[in-house]
């Protein structure tokens, strides 16, 4: 993988502490992020990329039948995604990359899971965008994360969370319709994806 300056406190992060914590972050979400990733309609031999896999906590919810592969620029959390499988029959490759220059042809995948990566990957657009490139003409995408619009009062209170938040985990002011603006895709489905609305499930189709 190529080495990126603006990647190395992430990585950090995400291969020393991170992992510890994360799963109690995630437990309550589990429920919600099933509902999210049941949008997809999984048809028998989709292939489907998983940018930002992480330790592997969507990959329980993707049916039998279809390949996938899952991609992470931290060793330690698919070390944990890898731990997961271990028992698992399904057809599920993971690789330490960067999902903002993937190794993948365009047109190749049916399907891309981004949970919870667009607010973590260090830069959204292109990395959208590379997604959209390895995904087929007409091929879905699901985003379950926090993206929202800060409201004008806690602007400057927000950007200063944010500061300390989005070098080496997530930041908490992203905004959904910059990350995908200029890509050729369109919003199909929008789902709640916390009992406070914070995270939202989005669906997307490829159009072009
Ligand atoms: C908040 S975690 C989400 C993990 C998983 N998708 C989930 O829902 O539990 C974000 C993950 O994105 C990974 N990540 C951050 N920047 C990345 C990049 N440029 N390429 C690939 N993975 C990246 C982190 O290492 C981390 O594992």
């Amino acid at each position: 993988m190529k080495f990126e300056l603006k990647n190395i406190l992430k990585q950090i992060s995400f291969n020393t502490f991170i992992p510890f914590f994360y799963p109690m972050m995630m437990l309550p979400l589990r429920s919600w992020r099933r509902k999210a990733i049941a949008m997809l309609r999984f048809q028998p031999g989709d292939r489907v990329i998983v940018p930002g896999v992480g330790s592997g906590y969507d990959l329980s919810y993707i049916p039998r039948g279809v390949s996938v592969d899952g991609v992470d620029i931290s060793e330690v959390m698919l070390a944990i995604a890898r731990n997961r499988i271990r028992h698992n029959t399904k057809s599920i490759t993971l690789h330490i990359m960067d999902a903002e220059n993937m190794d993948f042809p365009p047109n190749t995948f049916d399907k891309a899971i981004l949970d919870l990566f667009i607010t973590c990957v260090a830069d959204p657009q292109k990395a959208f965008s590379e997604i959209v490139r390895v995904l087929k003409p007409e091929g879905e995408i699901l985003i379950y994360d926090h993206l929202i619009r800060v409201p004008a009062w806690a602007d400057s209170f927000m950007a200063g969370i944010d500061l300390v938040m989005k070098y080496n985990f997530c930041t908490v002011i992203r905004s959904f319709d910059e990350v995908i603006k200029g890509q050729p895709v369109t919003v199909t489905k929008e789902i709640k994806g916390d009992p406070l609305g914070f995270i939202k499930g989005f669906l997307l189709r490829k159009t072009a």
